[in-house]
């Protein structure tokens, strides 16, 4: 059944958030906290391993309540139990979207077009185990018998950005083995990363869900010519694995089809960390280690499905973000880990929400006349604070963040994890607290300088504080934590997009772009000057011709 198409904000709900709006917009947090004791203990949520506080969200428990009474007007539930149950929720491309199957206990049943899936889904997962055993332990060996040391993951967008995000993470938890990711249709890319291999020991994984992206399929030929150099064409069943849906390409590629780890369309290019898709995550860390990444994302899957709206942590999280977007006109979410692991995670959500929820059309196929997907950004602090934080404590713009720490650190350094969660704590002080003119006053006077200077440094040093951020404080970062984490933002882009009223598991945007660079590389090599673009671009690409 499709997904019901409500404009959010032709509901009655959308109307009381806008006079609530009105009267808490110019509160400031301070006075949100000093008029009710038990703020932070009301704002926040502990489950499993994870303690989140919403409380220095410019909310009250008002918003709250008229946010999940929104989510109600708009049936969530509803789409939830669609989501769940392999309803064709991506309803333009006809698919179901399921990557939930793929975290889904043994027993589990999720039928589509009347099939349960789920053992299907185990089979290829003992493949991924079998594969990786005899990677890891030395047993499958290449052309000329010496084991495999190093893995190349050739993808890009999510067959990309998801293993490579989760191999730096959980480089703590990694093998012998060495992981490279080439992604860029830019020679340069591969011809980089080739310079650190021995082809007698490297494993090929070629990821592409369709096998047609031309990225990806560029790559994967430059590198098996490159491979062909020094080995004999029957090595490259040794080297070379694919991972897609698309198995007869695959196998005019050249790959054989015991090399092949198959994968379904009802599992989104960006969701799809968890498919076939990890491969490489499980060959650098192990099938152990995989698998309770699915686990910890299994448990976000429960949580999400199965708690009340009030406590349940993606559903709040989207609604917050959709406070800040709809009603404060907040363009933009930061997303800080307090923890160099997750270097990559903004870069890899920039993909899952911005790809999900960029979309301008509702789902009654009608254009928007309000807000939909928030600009993505953010790096780990502390690295961060010395980049860019000036603008979100003094900037004029508001941008709500997400502040990710962890209690533990992994090698158990307490020196400098106490400094960097002192830094991870500080920052959503400072943020909300700001710092006003008597408190700058008092400091400035106390460093015995004139009043002259005082008054001309005293604006310049004010903060207004007043900025959101919600802490996310995780245990420990592990495969299983990591996985609840992930599953927590895909829920939450999930729950975004049905308030929004779009359809968030296409991507038509990425097209265009893409059938004019097919037009214009037949132009680059062709003879003839074409005159089919606007004078700009035309003018560039005759510029590039003459000059290259
Ligand atoms: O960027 C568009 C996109 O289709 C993504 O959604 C996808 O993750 C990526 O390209 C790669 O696609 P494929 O896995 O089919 O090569």
């Amino acid at each position: 059944m499709a997904l019901k198409a409500t404009n959010p904000t032709k509901t009655q709900t959308w109307e009381q958030l806008t006079s609530h709006f009105n009267s808490i917009k110019d509160k400031h947090l301070n006075e949100l906290f000093n008029s009710n004791k038990l703020r932070a203990e009301q704002l926040s949520l502990k489950w499993d391993d994870f303690y989140v506080d919403f409380s220095k969200n410019r909310i009250t428990q008002e918003t709250l309540d008229l946010l999940i009474q929104l989510a109600n007007e708009v049936d969530l539930k509803d789409a939830i139990s669609k989501y769940f149950s392999g309803d064709i929720i991506n309803a333009t491309e006809k698919r179901a979207v399921l990557h939930t199957a793929l975290r889904a206990p043994k027993d589990a049943e999720v039928f589509v077009d009347g099939v349960n899936v789920i053992p299907g889904i185990e089979d290829v997962k003992q493949k991924i185990r079998n594969f990786t055993d005899r990677i890891v332990g030395g047993e499958h060996k290449g052309y000329t018998d010496k084991a495999i040391t190093t893995v190349v993951n050739i993808g890009i967008g999510g067959s990309d950005l998801g293993p490579a995000m989760v191999v730096d993470a959980l480089q703590y938890y990694k093998n012998h083995l060495k992981t490279y990711f080439v992604s860029n249709v830019d020679g340069d890319h591969y011809q980089e990363i080739i310079k650190n291999l021995n082809p007698e020991t490297t494993l090929f994984v070629i990821v592409s869900k369709t096998f047609t992206t031309q990225e990806t399929l560029s790559n994967a030929k430059s590198i098996r010519a490159w491979f062909l150099e020094s080995l004999p064409k029957e090595a490259v069943s040794k080297h070379f694995v694919a991972v897609s849906t698309n198995i007869e390409s695959v196998k005019t590629f050249g790959i054989d089809e015991q090399n092949i780890f198959p994968m379904k369309d009802w599992v989104g290019g960006r969701f799809s960390l968890w498919s076939a898709v990890g491969l490489s995550i499980s060959l650098a860390v192990g099938y152990a280690n995989f698998e309770n990444l699915l686990k910890g994302a299994g448990k976000m899957d429960a949580h999400f499905k199965s708690t009340s709206f009030d406590k349940n942590i993606p559903v709040i999280s989207a609604l917050l973000t959709i406070w800040y977007n709809n009603f404060f006109d907040a363009e933009s979410e930061a997303i800080i880990p307090y923890t160099q692991y997750l270097n990559q995670f903004a870069t890899y959500l920039q993909q899952g929400i911005m790809e999900s929820n960029g979309k301008f059309i509702d789902r009654a196929g009608d254009k928007v006349n309000y807000q939909t997907g928030t600009i993505i950004w953010g790096e780990p602090g502390t690295n961060s604070q010395h980049a860019f934080f000036q603008l979100i404590h003094q900037g004029t713009k508001l941008i709500p963040a997400d502040f990710i720490g962890f209690v533990k650190s992994l090698h158990g350094n307490k020196d400098h994890h106490d400094k960097l969660m002192s830094n991870y704590f500080a920052q959503t002080e400072a943020l909300m607290n700001g710092k006003t003119k008597k408190v700058v006053l008092a400091e400035l006077k106390s460093q015995s300088m004139s009043d002259a200077d005082i008054e001309t440094l005293l604006p310049f040093k004010v903060f207004e504080g007043n900025k959101p951020t919600t802490s996310i404080l995780i245990q420990k970062l592990t495969p299983e934590s990591l996985g609840k984490l992930i599953a927590m933002y895909e829920h939450k882009i999930f729950v975004q997009g049905i308030i929004w009223n779009i359809f968030s598991y296409d991507q038509f945007g990425v097209e265009l772009g893409k059938q004019l660079a097919k037009t214009i590389l037949g132009e680059l090599n062709s003879e003839k000057p074409s005159v089919i673009h606007d004078e700009s671009t035309q003018r560039l690409v005759d510029y590039y011709k003459e000059n290259r």
